[in-house]
């Protein structure tokens, strides 16, 4: 006898509700993409117990008839896509027909909705294990889901729910997420009676930002705006307000909150050097793509999507991104407060969860078009790595290294091609190993334009005569051996697209005035004019600092003359 068996309708339901309902926050998300799609401008959430007891999601929007409403919590119904080619060309943020069947398959689940903006008298329609029932009930035009005891009846499934703090913080999550993706719907929390969330509605996206993140991060958001084939717009934090974490970046792809690798990607390397080493930047971005080109039908919960032309995407954020940066030459005005500044951030944690009340004190600034600094005078160099100097505001160190790094990296930035090159007294023969030869291999063309002279010798061998003008030490076979080998490695982690910038990265730094070498007046001197001559003098290709200064008044302040 065979050992297969057909399953039977209640298990298939709770197979299938396993895939869209994993916790409350599920639950949520399905009802706020509900009622946004019934045009809500106004989403109140109530939640018991993080939600694990009852959540309950009202809103304002179209509601629906006593018809409908008995249809919408069977399985495979919607009001969204009739055809094939809907599906291809997805409009809402709902299209599969089943959240609320899958829901009503794991609760106990209570519906109460009226579609006649001129009447009170509305339908509820109860739902449970027992079966579905409704009676006549009286509410506002706009639709009510209340959600009790979820997983009631799929005990393993309940056992997996994380306390009430951490359920309610699942909740916040996704509901901050469509807050920014939706300024003008206001949405509201409440968790065991008190209001935890207030985003009413705003004008426009900053103002939305202040009200969830707090005043202190929304006016350091930068303005994000780029039309192609794809728009990409939104805010992006300025550097100084980076996180340690991932929890402040939202994309939207068509106003549907997703998460994406390949959009993390492309939004932080456009802030490659001028972030703090593993800060990451705060940002909401909103991506308008032909629906046609996207298919958000490859996961129940519609958090994943796929791209048809992911360079394209990839491409056209990342330069969203930078343009927004670079419009806004990034100098922070006092970097001898990073110190303080990095410590502030990484005390700053959501308090409790309320994240309208998340506080960050922050001194990073933009300033733009700061007048290249005169009259510097040099005064020395300290352990072979700081140059220390006046000027007229102050006390000035710069790291050496770091501030070498930038130089470079803003030169051969500028001038492919047409930067000068340095003949070796002898050319260096380098022999890396078979797999690095292959990635040398392949980039040759791109060392090329940077200035290397360099060609292949025999089997995995290459041949060196000339370099970049960049490189301010004594080019040995080491230091080439070196170079290659930290191209290779960095290439191998670097997203598509970005190859030539990282190998100008890691030229930068290899062809850098290393720390611990003593340096003449004049290659003080030279070297600090240079790098007030750069576009983003205060950080070095890794984001750290190159110039640390103390002003007249904060040396007075240490002194304790103030
Ligand atoms: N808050 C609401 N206001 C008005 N109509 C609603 C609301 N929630 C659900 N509906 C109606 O019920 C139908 C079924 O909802 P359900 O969430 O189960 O499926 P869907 O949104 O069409 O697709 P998906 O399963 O992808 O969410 C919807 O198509 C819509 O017509
Ligand atoms: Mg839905």
């Amino acid at each position: 006898m065979g050992s297969i068996i057909r399953l039977k309708p209640e298990l298939i339901e709770k197979i299938a509700a396993g895939e869209v309902v994993e916790r409350p926050a599920s639950v949520v998300k399905e009802c706020i993409e509900n009622s946004i799609d019934a045009k809500a401008t106004r989403i109140i959430i109530e939640l018991k117990r993080g939600g694990k007891e009852e959540i309950l999601v009202r809103d304002n929007g179209t509601g629906m008839s006593r018809e409908d409403a008995l249809l919408a919590v069977e399985r495979h119904t919607t009001s969204k896509i009739a055809g094939l080619r809907d599906l291809f060309a997805i409009k809402h943020l709902g299209f599969r027909g089943e959240a609320l069947a899958s829901i009503a398959a794991v609760s106990k689940l209570t519906i109460v909705t009226n579609d006649n903006p001129n009447s009170n008298e509305a339908t509820r329609v109860m739902v449970s294990n027992e079966g579905k029932h409704w009676e006549t009930a009286a509410a506002p035009r706009g639709t009510t889901v209340v959600v009790r005891q979820l997983f009631y009846n799929t005990p393993a499934r309940r056992k997996f729910l994380g306390s009430d703090v951490a359920e309610l913080k699942h909740v916040l999550n996704i509901v901050t997420r469509y807050a920014l993706a939706y300024p003008n719907v206001g949405f509201f929390v409440k968790h065991n009676g008190s209001e935890i969330l207030s985003a009413p509605p705003t004008p426009d996206l900053k103002a939305k930002v202040s009200h969830i993140y707090g005043k202190d991060i929304a006016k350091n958001m930068l303005r994000v705006e780029r039309s192609g084939t794809i728009k990409v717009e939104g805010l992006v934090g300025v550097p100084g307000i980076a996180r340690k974490s991932r929890e402040y970046q939202s994309f939207f792809v068509n106003r549907r909150y997703i998460k994406s690798q390949l959009l993390t990607e492309a939004l932080e390397s456009a802030y490659k050097t001028l972030l703090f080493l593993e800060r990451k930047p705060v940002a909401v971005l909103n991506l308008t793509i032909d629906p046609s080109k996207v298919d958000v039908n490859i996961h129940p919960t519609k958090l994943e999507i796929k791209f048809d032309d992911e360079d394209a995407v990839f491409s056209e954020v990342h330069l969203a991104v930078k343009e927004a940066l670079e419009s806004n030459v990034l100098i922070q005005k006092q970097p001898s407060k990073q110190g303080v500044l990095a410590k502030v951030l990484s005390q700053t944690k959501p308090q409790s969860t309320k994240p309208q009340q998340l506080e960050v004190s922050t001194q990073a600034m933009l300033v733009k078009d700061e007048p290249r600094l005169k009259g510097i005078r040099i005064l020395g160099q300290i352990a072979k790595s700081y140059i220390v100097a006046e000027d007229t505001q102050g006390l000035m160190l710069v790291d050496q290294h770091a501030a070498s790094e930038r130089i470079n990296l803003e030169r051969l930035q500028n001038s492919k091609m047409t930067l000068g090159k340095q003949t070796l007294l002898q050319p260096i023969l380098v022999t890396p190993p078979k797999h690095q030869a292959a990635i040398i291999k392949h980039n040759l063309e791109a060392l090329k334009e940077l200035g290397f002279d360099i060609a292949e010798f025999g089997q995995n061998e290459f041949i060196v005569r000339e370099v970049p003008v960049v490189f301010k030490q004594n080019v040995t076979k080491e230091l080439l051996n070196e170079l290659f080998d930290e191209i290779a490695q960095n290439i191998k982690k670097t997203p598509r697209g970005l190859v030539n910038e990282e190998i100008v990265h890691t030229m930068a730094c290899k062809a850098a005035i290393k720390a611990n070498q003593e340096l003449s007046l004049k290659e003080m001197e030279d070297l600090l004019n240079e790098l007030l001559g750069c576009k983003l003098a205060y950080s070095c290709a890794h984001g750290r600092p190159t110039i640390i200064r103390f002003t007249v008044k904060d040396l007075e302040r240490l002194f304790k003359r103030r």
